[in-house]
């Protein structure tokens, strides 16, 4: 299976470098597939090896046309010969709304941007703002959109670098095409964002060629070095344990982005319901407390479904709520599920008939629960958790 779609993945690569009419690079590919194939398929690499000495060795291809000048009608930088754009461009206003960020990491940023604000007076005293950051944490908690944020607050275009079109260039292109979208960003005060860095450590672990892979983070190390400070270059990453150490060292600042807290899923829900939010006041601190453990991403998607099953009338938020609770229910533990049907039982008229449905905690373990006042109920949960 695994054998098939790798075969499938040369295969088509191959195709891709033939029809480029890149005859040189088709070489280089075919050489790399006797190597690969030498032990598992003998005949097959003894064959490709055949062609490859057969054939003159710098054959001008009639396919092959003069490669376009290297930039896009936008004057962004594009791979020669996919077309790919190498980075995109997001120009946000400054009102732009902040991400909701955990207290520290948000007053790190603050003093990022006032470095960035504050350049000449920095510089009058022999120092330099943080030029470059590493964003660290799971999918969709704001990496991304924090980029964008610190780009609107500075005034500048963020430009976000996708390493994929970079690394899918062809052979010993991808360094040079990696030099070139770092060379244009640096022609005028940005944000550059390396998104998913980690994308170069993952292909080590493929076929693809390690010595490629070696330039491009050897181009990474020099340009975050010789990065102007009248800029900011971020890298974004999911996976810090894949991060060369050596890279990880060159970064200024490392700022850790986590699962949001209670209140922050708090805030995200209000946010996030927009103008729905009075709709669903009595079910805030129960959808806020469900949603722990997800990522704002995740809370943003499932408001917005609820948010659409409204506007479409095809269900109530009271269906929505026990819906959504009693798939999530699921996933809790059993303090959690007592502490979910205590708060269903105190902030809504649900029976407790419903409420032992939904949560699947007993009406008897209801009723022991809230027969006390609502702190102590509370102190009695947190005790048993130990
Ligand atoms: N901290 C946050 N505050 C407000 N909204 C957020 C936050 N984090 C994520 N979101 C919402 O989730 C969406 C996706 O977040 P984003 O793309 O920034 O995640 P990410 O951390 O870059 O994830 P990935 O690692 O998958 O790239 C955002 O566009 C926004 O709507
Ligand atoms: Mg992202």
């Amino acid at each position: 299976m695994g054998d098939t779609s790798e075969a499938s993945h040369d295969l088509a690569q191959l195709a891709k470098l033939a029809i480029a009419g890149q005859a040189e690079d088709v070489r280089l590919f075919v050489a790399r597939l006797v190597r690969k194939y030498r032990s598992q398929e003998p005949v097959l690499a003894e064959q490709l090896d055949l062609h490859l000495k057969a054939k003159p060795s710098r054959a001008p291809s009639p396919l092959r046309k003069l490669p376009p000048p290297p930039t896009s009608q936008q004057g962004l930088p594009v791979d020669d010969e996919s077309r790919l754009s190498l980075l995109k461009v997001l120009k946000d206003a400054p009102g732009r709304e902040a991400p909701l960020l955990a207290q520290g990491l948000e007053e790190t940023l603050e003093q990022l941007i006032q470095e960035h604000q504050q350049i000449k007076r920095l510089t009058s005293l022999g120092l330099t703002p943080t030029r470059s950051a590493i964003f660290v944490g799971p999918p969709g908690v704001g990496k991304t959109l924090t980029a964008r944020w610190l780009a609107a607050q500075l005034q500048v275009p963020l430009y976000v670098l996708d390493l994929t079109a970079v690394m899918s260039s062809l052979l010993g292109k991808s360094g040079s095409n990696l030099r070139a979208a770092i060379d244009f960003a640096k022609r005028e005060p940005c944000v550059l964002l390396l998104d998913e860095i980690d994308a170069i450590a993952k292909r080590r672990s493929d076929d693809t060629d390690v010595g490629e892979l070696k330039r491009l983070v050897t181009v990474i190390l020099q340009e975050v070095d010789e990065w102007p400070a009248t800029s900011v270059l971020l890298a974004a990453t999911n996976h810090p344990e894949l991060i060369d150490p050596a890279l990880w060292r060159r970064f200024d600042l490392v700022a850790h982005f986590n699962l949001p807290e209670r209140t922050a899923i708090k805030e995200a829900v209000k946010r996030f319901l927009g103008p729905d939010y009075a709709l669903f006041t009595r079910w805030i601190d129960i959808l806020s407390f469900a949603f722990q453990g997800y990522s704002f991403s995740d809370i943003e998607r499932d408001i917005q479904r609820f948010r659409r099953a409204l506007a479409l009338g095809t269900a109530s938020d009271k269906g929505l709520v026990e819906d959504f609770i009693k798939a999530r229910t699921i996933a809790l533990d059993r303090q959690d599920r007592i502490e979910l049907a205590v708060l269903l039982a105190q902030q809504t008229r649900l029976s407790q008939h419903a409420i032992s449905d939904i949560t699947g905690v007993s009406r008897d373990t209801i009723r022991k629960y809230t027969s006390t006042p609502i702190a102590n109920a509370k102190k009695k949960i947190t005790s048993k958790r130990g």
